[in-house]
């Protein structure tokens, strides 16, 4: 997944793009370049690894005064990370470069056509084709010659173009892959997201699938992609530029992680009535009807999103008693999926870009299913694709390792559950009260944990050369082990796996001895004394516990010195608290590993490609 952007107006280019593409860099970063267009002249800057490599490269001879071009940062597809595999790419001539999101499916195809006419390749990569391919049907009208070259595409694209015979414009079309279209006065940009652009413009217009712009310095046009105009209203962003900045944190991860309270707020928001009983999800689009016709709920999602689809799962089927499945988006959309009109998918993501998601969603709906997407990003793909939404208002989230997504994902589907449960005739408003207060403690109780990270940070010292980790929960914490662990993975580079606790003696137990620590989620209520049991098996194998447990409960000193105490809560929303200390676990023991925690290898923040 890359990031894209473009400019045009009167300020240095150059300055515009690179602040840019720094905004961008969470979404890829294993190369980045700019283009820039100078007196008739294409003048391109790019290399491998981070964009620091790239200021070296503009600061030492790279003209400021253009004020039109295009800049890139690559999560490599088609193409190892190298400086002639970075976008933009050009054509033979270097008359026009392209910067693109996506994959062309049938690039090779089109480039055998294009090399037996004469044209020649400088990179491995699917979007150079493209570059070639705009040049083979250019004849002056550079808008025509992207239309006609995107109609023998096929694929995924989110796409950039600049001519050195066009001063005037830049050219911008996109099809799966996010792109959006800033208006400024006077100036005018091509994004991947709103944070590239915030600081210049809140006035911004999300481009759909089929959709593009010319864009001028005095104005733009919107059109598709049969170059049919297209009127489009911008909507006016309200994030605050500071929000998407580090305020003051070591990492992006980090702030997040202290933002969880006044997220758990913000996701609570104006949505419920604890004097009524009520939840009020505005944008849910399903009927009463939907909602009783619903036999079975199936979510669908990937990642971190689907560890809390899989805290979802235990939430609706103990609060509107209905079956619910958890399927990993990418197994989903090819399992020719038994899903129909009685059937509500739950598609849940952050970015709302995921491409395995957004198919399963496709798949869903070809299938007679209503389904419901619990998103972040705002007018995201996935938002345009469902039937109904709850959004989860987490906030830009920039650290690669997902962490107040998760938890507002959680807090969303608690409120899913409530007014499921409530229409449904399965719960009394007195629980449905008595958990909406229950909620808006979890802001305080977060704010109690997050104050004092030393005891986690200790631990994570102690065991920062641990090659292996295992993490064990029961019940609605398994998938807080399974996320834990994804968090050590995804940002340290420790192998951890996560079981659930009763599967020891089935196997895993094999494993333990001195060298294997396990971390267990040992706050629940019901099957506290099976976890114990089980924690028991492993001191008596010499394996080290860690154990993140209620304050309340001493006895979970007698099973192992390592506790991380968390205050205690009901049952159902344990999964929000013990996630905590295993975010700070994973971010402790990354940094004190010297690892980017922000940007960890080989991950892109949305994978918006197969
Ligand atoms: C989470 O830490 C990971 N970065 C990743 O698993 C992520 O959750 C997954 O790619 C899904 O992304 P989405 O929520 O944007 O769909």
């Amino acid at each position: 997944m890359c990031g894209i952007i473009g400019y045009i107006g009167d300020k240095p280019a150059n300055e515009v793009i690179f602040d840019g593409l720094t905004r961008l860099e969470y979404r890829g970063y294993d190369s980045a370049g700019i283009a820039v267009l100078e007196e008739g002249r294409i003048i391109l800057a790019k290399d491998m690894g981070k964009l620091r490599n790239l200021r070296e490269i503009l600061v030492t001879n790279f003209p400021s005064r253009s004020s039109q071009g295009i800049g890139h940062t690559r999560w490599a597809t088609h193409g190892r990370p190298s400086s002639f595999n970075a976008h933009p790419h050009g054509d033979c001539r270097g008359d026009l470069m392209v910067a693109h999101n996506g994959i062309i499916e049938n690039y090779m195809k089109l480039k055998q056509a294009l090399v037996a006419a004469g044209h020649r390749f400088q990179s491995e990569t699917d979007t150079e084709v493209l570059a070639h391919l705009i040049e083979s049907h250019y004849h002056g009208d550079l808008e025509a010659a992207v239309l006609k070259a995107l109609s023998e595409v096929e694929g995924a694209f989110a796409i950039a173009v600049l001519h050195r015979a066009h001063p005037d414009q830049l050219v911008c079309f996109r099809k799966e892959s996010p792109l959006i279209v800033g208006l400024g006065t006077g100036e005018n940009f091509i994004a991947s997201d709103v944070t590239a652009i915030l600081q210049h413009t809140r006035q911004v217009v999300y481009l759909e699938n089929g959709e593009g712009a010319v864009i001028r310095r005095d104005g733009v046009r919107f059109l598709d992609l049969r170059g049919q105009p297209l009127e489009k209203k911008p909507v006016v962003v309200d994030w605050n530029p500071v929000a998407a900045e580090k305020g003051g944190f070591s990492h992006f991860m980090l702030k997040e992680i202290h933002e969880q309270p006044q997220v758990i707020r913000n996701t609570i928001g104006g949505r419920t009535s604890e004097e009524e009983g009520k939840i009020y999800l505005t944008e849910l689009g399903l009927s009463g009807p939907d909602i009783f016709r619903t036999q079975r709920i199936v979510m669908v999602a990937c990642g971190t999103a689907y560890y809390a689809g899989c805290v979802g799962k235990y939430l609706i089927e103990q609060m509107v008693r209905v079956p619910v499945e958890c399927d990993l988006a990418s197994e989903f959309r090819y399992r020719q999926p038994l899903v129909d009109q009685n059937t509500l998918v739950v598609a849940i993501s952050q970015s709302g870009e995921t491409a395995d998601t957004l198919a399963a969603v496709r798949e869903a709906r070809s299938r007679g299913a209503k389904v419901l997407g619990i998103v972040n990003a705002k007018e995201s793909s996935l938002t345009r694709e469902v039937d109904g939404l709850v959004y989860i208002h987490a906030g830009p989230e920039i650290g690669v390792a997902s962490t107040k997504a998760y938890i507002a994902m959680l807090t969303a589907q608690v409120l899913l559950a409530l007014l499921l449960g409530k229409i449904r005739g399965v719960l009394h408003t007195s629980f449905v009260q008595e958990t909406i207060r229950d909620l808006k403690v979890l802001p305080q109780l977060i704010e109690r944990l997050l104050a004092n990270p030393e005891p986690i940070r200790a631990l994570a010292e102690k065991f920062k050369d641990a090659h292996n980790f295992l993490y064990l929960g029961r019940g609605i914490n398994f998938p807080t082990a399974m996320e834990g662990a994804l968090k050590l993975k995804e940002i340290s580079y420790i192998h951890a796996e996560a079981y659930a606790a009763g599967e020891m003696k089935h196997g895993p137990i094999a494993l333990i001895d001195k060298d294997l620590p396990v971390m267990a989620i040992a706050t629940n209520h019901d099957v506290y004394d099976k976890l114990v049991s089980n924690l028991k098996e492993v001191q008596a194998r010499s394996g080290t516990v860690i154990a993140i447990a209620s304050e309340k409960n001493a006895e979970i000193r007698q099973v192992t010195e390592h506790v991380i105490e968390i205050p205690d809560c009901p049952e159902i929303l344990t999964p929000i608290l013990s996630v905590i200390p295993l975010q700070l676990f994973a971010y402790y023991m990354a940094d004190l590993r010297g690892l980017d925690v922000d940007q960890p290898r080989n991950l892109a923040k949305s994978v918006t490609v197969e």
